[in-house]
């Protein structure tokens, strides 16, 4: 077990130096894994897992354009490619990957086809901390694991192609074989993680529901607006105001960001740039900081929990949120976004 220092702190990580693809291949060879869900994160598993030689099956609605998705993937029907608890029938290892709100919907028939002894896996520590509202409490004897990519499952799939990986976290919270750890890692490492470390299942909810709620989207979003619009208000032109908030951000400097650190990225501006960064990070540390505390309150709380299972339980859930992310698409910023990346060089030359 490999221990590396993260700024002071020793903490585990694996990695497949020490775990091979051909100790995954071995510990599942006799195992039947079951996607379930080929949403956003199933299509990224389930063909990383086939890729790497895992014997998967996809389990999903039918007459639904994400079955579709999957026979154009190459699943076949009645091979490989069955309805949701059709599937989970065959399974010895479940990956629940349906929606959050969706895992709770099915649950009743999911817990029906778990076998003694089979492996239930979450990629999200939801479903299970968040029980009270979920209703889902799997039976003692199957182990309960959970492996959840840092990143979306598209980047789960794109990454693995490019040979780069995304890194997981992982948590064990039934051990009903004692082999729990070593499915969850082959697990890990099949699905195609650069490193995987460990977590909790709570400490991952937690923290996942901040995240994508703060800084990687949600607050990505909001500040990235206010910006635009002041910019706008202030007579700047869209072109201006776009490409001084997300051009510039995600064309240059937050690739700066990802190969050294911020203070990289600071180094690689202007002495000018970096004066007043240093100035304004911490008011807008400080500025921010009570709605991160109400945001981190209200996840511990499970009110979070409650807004999601609400709305996304609704039979039209799907059309009102394309409804809502229309809204941002067709937005002044976000048109102007469009034709900002049309005129790429790259995408000239299309
Ligand atoms: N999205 C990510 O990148 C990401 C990253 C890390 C972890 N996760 C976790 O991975 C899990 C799957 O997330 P996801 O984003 O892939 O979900 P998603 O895209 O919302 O997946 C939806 C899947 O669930 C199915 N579904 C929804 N409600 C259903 C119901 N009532 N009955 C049957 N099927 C239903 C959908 O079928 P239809 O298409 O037919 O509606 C689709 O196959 C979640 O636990 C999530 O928190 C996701």
């Amino acid at each position: 077990m490999a221990q590396f220092n993260f700024g002071g702190m020793m903490e585990e990580v694996i990695m497949d130096e020490e775990f091979p693809l051909q100790k995954a291949r071995e510990i599942l060879k006799d195992e039947i894994v079951a996607v379930l869900g080929y949403g956003v994160q199933g299509p990224g598993q389930a063909l990383n897992m086939r890729d790497n030689g895992i014997n998967v099956i996809v389990g999903q609605r039918e007459n639904s354009a994400s079955w579709d998705r999957a026979v154009a993937d190459g699943f076949v029907p009645g091979k490989t490619l069955f309805p949701v608890v059709e599937a989970a029938r065959q399974a010895t290892i479940i990956q629940y990957l349906l929606s959050d709100a969706g895992q709770m919907a099915v649950w009743p028939q999911i817990k029906e086809c778990l076998a003694d002894g089979n492996t239930l896996y979450f990629s999200h520590g939801f479903s299970i901390v968040y029980h009270d509202q979920t209703a889902i409490v799997p039976p003692k004897n199957v182990d309960v694991v959970l492996v959840a990519p840092k990143g979306s499952g598209r980047t789960v799939r794109s990454n693995f192609l490019d040979g780069s990986g995304i890194n997981s976290s992982f948590a064990i919270h039934q051990d009903y074989t004692g082999n729990a750890r070593e499915k969850t890692l082959a697990l890990g490492i099949a699905i195609g993680s650069g490193y995987l470390f460990p977590t909790t299942f709570t400490k991952e909810v937690h923290s996942d529901l901040t995240g994508e709620r703060g800084v990687l989207m949600g607050c990505l979003a909001g500040v990235m607006e206010a910006q635009y619009n002041l910019l706008r208000k202030n007579g700047h032109s869209p072109s201006e105001a776009f490409n001084e908030t997300v051009e510039e951000l995600t064309q240059s400097l937050i690739r700066l960001v990802a190969e050294n650190g911020m203070d990289w990225m600071f180094a690689s501006c202007s002495t000018t740039a970096q004066r007043g960064a240093l100035d304004w990070a911490p008011r807008f540390r400080d500025a921010v900081a009570p709605v991160f505390d109400e945001l981190y309150a209200k996840v511990i709380s499970g009110e979070e929990t409650k807004r999601v299972l609400e709305a996304n339980s609704a039979p039209d859930y799907r059309e009102k949120l394309e409804k809502e992310l229309k809204v941002i698409k067709e937005s002044e910023m976000w048109q102007t976004g469009a034709m900002v990346r049309s005129l790429r060089p790259e995408n000239r030359k299309k």
